[in-house]
């Protein structure tokens, strides 16, 4: 689908703002701290039901008492959302649900500066951005993933307690091996399916023979729902000390591999960038091919971080999406 206009009242910095899309390219330009990336946030929430970086109490602009965000496709469809500092609602064909529903999503691939540095952030960065993307094509890696997250708190919250017997934790432990596993299943097939278009694609941008490789690091790797459930409760008595789940998927990392050697610390700034690009494309492409819709593209800021010959590979791979572009300068385009 295409976005024809998103309207924003009391977002952010914004009383009343519109921008109307045009159906390929979209360019918003503006000083820093002008609210270009609040533009993207409220796209953001209308086609998957929630800020990429914050929450309502902090998106609705202060000393107002509501914020409502519209969001028109081509085809007529009207998404709203509306925050009254205490309860959000989307409103679509006058019908108020709390969350977004399903039906109601559509693909997105976000492009922000922060992810130029994804190899050398911190593993839980780069777990939260590859939990986004597979949450993004696969429903039930997100709702294994939140099942996953309330065992663990709950776990943690019960290991900080002074009282505490191994039987006290077996519920928890079930769960979490059990979404554990399923969780790690999905991730090595997706990082396989990533893998497999991952050195093509890096050397249509690249123009060389490097290879680039995404290796998932894990304990875990292999290990039935018994075989999980033994690990972690082999760790009952450290974890009771530290009060924390020392084992399980919620530790693993991504580590990005340039020639076979880790690329943080090896490929250079340059081909850091490179990486990242093929990255995004690959996300395009795994987006289209499962759920069969093109993805709007949001590119936050990113131009002014490349080089013209990666600005111009950026804009022919997505030329058929609608792509819309916030920027400092217009003398980049
Ligand atoms: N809840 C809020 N109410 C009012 N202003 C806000 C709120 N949250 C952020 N801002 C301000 O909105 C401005 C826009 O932020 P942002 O969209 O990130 O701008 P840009 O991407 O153009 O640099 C910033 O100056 C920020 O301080
Ligand atoms: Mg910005």
């Amino acid at each position: 689908m295409i976005i024809k206009t998103v309207k924003l009242t009391n977002f952010r910095n914004h009383t009343s703002y519109k921008l109307e899309c045009k159906d390929e390219t979209s360019l918003i330009l503006g000083e820093n701290g002008c609210g270009k990336t609040s533009v993207l946030e409220a796209i953001y929430i209308l086609t998957r039901g929630k800020s990429f970086r914050a929450t309502d109490p902090e998106i609705i602009k202060n000393n107002t008492e509501f914020y409502r965000i519209e969001l028109e496709y081509v085809s007529g469809e009207k998404i709203i959302a509306t925050y009254d500092g205490k309860m959000k609602n989307f409103l679509i064909l006058d019908k108020k649900t709390r969350r977004l529903p399903k039906k109601n999503k559509y693909p997105v691939v976000l492009f922000l500066p922060s992810d130029l540095n994804l190899l050398s952030h911190s593993p839980s960065r780069r777990r939260d951005y590859f939990d986004r993307i597979f949450s993004e094509f696969d429903e039930t890696y997100a709702s294994n993933l939140s099942k996953y997250e309330k065992a663990l708190k709950q776990r943690n919250e019960l290991l900080k307690k002074d009282s505490l017997t191994e039987d006290t934790l077996f519920s928890w432990n079930i769960m979490l091996s059990k979404y554990g596993t399923d969780l790690y299943n999905q991730r090595i097939t997706y990082i396989e399916e990533i893998n497999s278009k991952l050195t093509t694609t890096y050397q249509s941008i690249a123009k060389n023979q490097d290879e680039i490789n995404i290796f998932y690091k894990t304990e875990a790797k292999n290990l039935t729902n018994e075989q999980y459930l033994k690990k972690i409760e082999q760790n009952f008595k450290k974890d009771s000390y530290l009060g924390h789940t020392t084992f399980g998927v919620h530790r693993d990392d991504y580590i990005f591999e340039f020639n076979h050697k880790p690329a943080n610390g090896s490929a250079s700034r340059g081909e850091s960038r490179s990486i990242i690009l093929a990255l995004k494309f690959i996300e395009a492409d795994l987006l289209t091919q499962k759920l069969h819709l093109k993805p709007v593209i949001l590119l936050d800021d990113v131009f002014s971080e490349l080089d013209e010959t990666r600005r111009h590979c950026l804009v022919k791979n997505f030329k058929n999406n609608q792509v819309i572009i916030t920027s400092v300068e217009r003398n980049t385009f």
